[in-house]
């Protein structure tokens, strides 16, 4: 993604949600998105697969995907590539998965749009993919209705959804924020074992620091539509750049530690009707300077792959 501008009509105004977003994800790498409840992680995610509401207009950038262009495919083509080559797993599984179709004729039917398998053989194939993604009595869970399996089940039904025609990407938002505390692990652990089995790369959308540091190579924060700070897991705990994150490192009571959610700092998220001038995070920065309510920070290399958006690496001073 480059470049990415977003903005949506809303009744009170135009809404200015992502400005200027730019990252890669490598082949085979987890890349973490990280960042506050609104500040738009969903829809950067909705933006890869083109699921964006009517009332969004990209105003600036694009996004290639193995070398296309995404934004300029038609929705036929798109509607291929999910599914084959992206796939997406979503916060809650239970609005995800259709309540009056059984699991088995809903993964049949994913299997069957690009496979061209009878149904006997699409459900022979959603049996093994029950069985890898941990499913107990798979024959069961196919002939099951979505309020029929627990949150956890739930989930690992649509991880096997989105595993079906063996995708590249896959986009994971925030997989884990619906399911028990206890289950959590467990589909994190059955997500980085597919990631690593299938060689994918994975978008994980979090507002959870404890799950990047253990999942993702790369990470990038997200404050208010920008993006603050990108770089590899280890550097961004080891030399925070960005002062937000190192305000969000400075509250975690252990960086590694599972389960940790975002700590919060003085001040609430800005409106993006009308959002802050030059850098976002001016209004809650502790060491924000006069120019930094007029002038907006670039996304700057600032040591080998560790990126940083802020004035003060721009040898601002004043
Ligand atoms: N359909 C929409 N119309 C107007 N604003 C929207 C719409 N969808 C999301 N937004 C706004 O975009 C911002 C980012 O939302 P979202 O990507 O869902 O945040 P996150 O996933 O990081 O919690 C929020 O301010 C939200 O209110
Ligand atoms: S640009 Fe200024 S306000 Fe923004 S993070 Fe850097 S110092 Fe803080
Ligand atoms: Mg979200």
């Amino acid at each position: 993604m480059r470049d990415l501008s977003l903005e949506f009509e809303t009744e009170f105004g135009t809404a200015k949600v992502l400005d200027r977003v730019t990252f890669t994800i490598g082949e085979g790498e987890v890349f973490g998105l990280v960042g506050e409840t609104g500040c738009g992680k969903t829809v950067t995610a909705l933006t890869v697969l083109r699921l964006l509401p009517s009332n969004a207009k990209i105003t600036t950038g694009n996004v290639k995907f193995l070398g296309e262009e995404l934004l300029s495919k038609t929705d036929a083509e798109m509607e291929r590539l999910r599914g084959t080559k992206i796939s997406m797993v979503f916060q809650d599984p239970a609005t995800s998965l259709n309540p009056v179709f059984s699991v088995g004729e809903q993964i049949t039917r994913v299997v069957r749009t690009h496979e061209d398998v009878d149904k006997r053989a699409a459900e022979t194939r959603a049996v093994e993919l029950f069985k890898r993604v941990g499913l107990p009595d798979p024959e069961t869970v196919l002939r099951s209705y979505p309020h029929e399996l627990s949150g956890g089940m739930q989930q690992r039904v649509m991880i096997s959804m989105a595993l079906a025609c063996r995708p590249k990407l896959l986009i994971a938002d925030e997989p884990t924020t619906a399911v028990d505390v206890t289950i959590q692990a467990q589909i994190l652990d059955l997500l980085m074992e597919l990631q690593r089995e299938f060689r994918l790369s994975v978008l994980l959308i979090t507002h959870n620091l404890g799950i990047v540091a253990e999942t993702c190579q790369r990470v990038g924060v997200m404050y208010a539509g920008a993006l603050g700070e990108v770089a590899p897991t280890k550097d961004l705990f080891r030399e925070p750049l960005h002062p937000y994150t190192q305000r969000l490192l400075k509250s975690l009571p252990r960086p590694d530690a599972r389960g940790q959610p975002l700590a919060s700092i003085p001040g609430s998220v800005p409106s993006l009707i009308d959002p802050p001038t030059g850098c976002r995070y001016h209004p809650r920065c502790e060491f924000a300077m006069k120019s930094c309510s007029t002038r907006r920070p670039a996304l700057l290399e600032h040591s080998p792959g560790h990126r940083v958006a802020c004035l003060l690496y721009e040898g601002v001073t004043e």
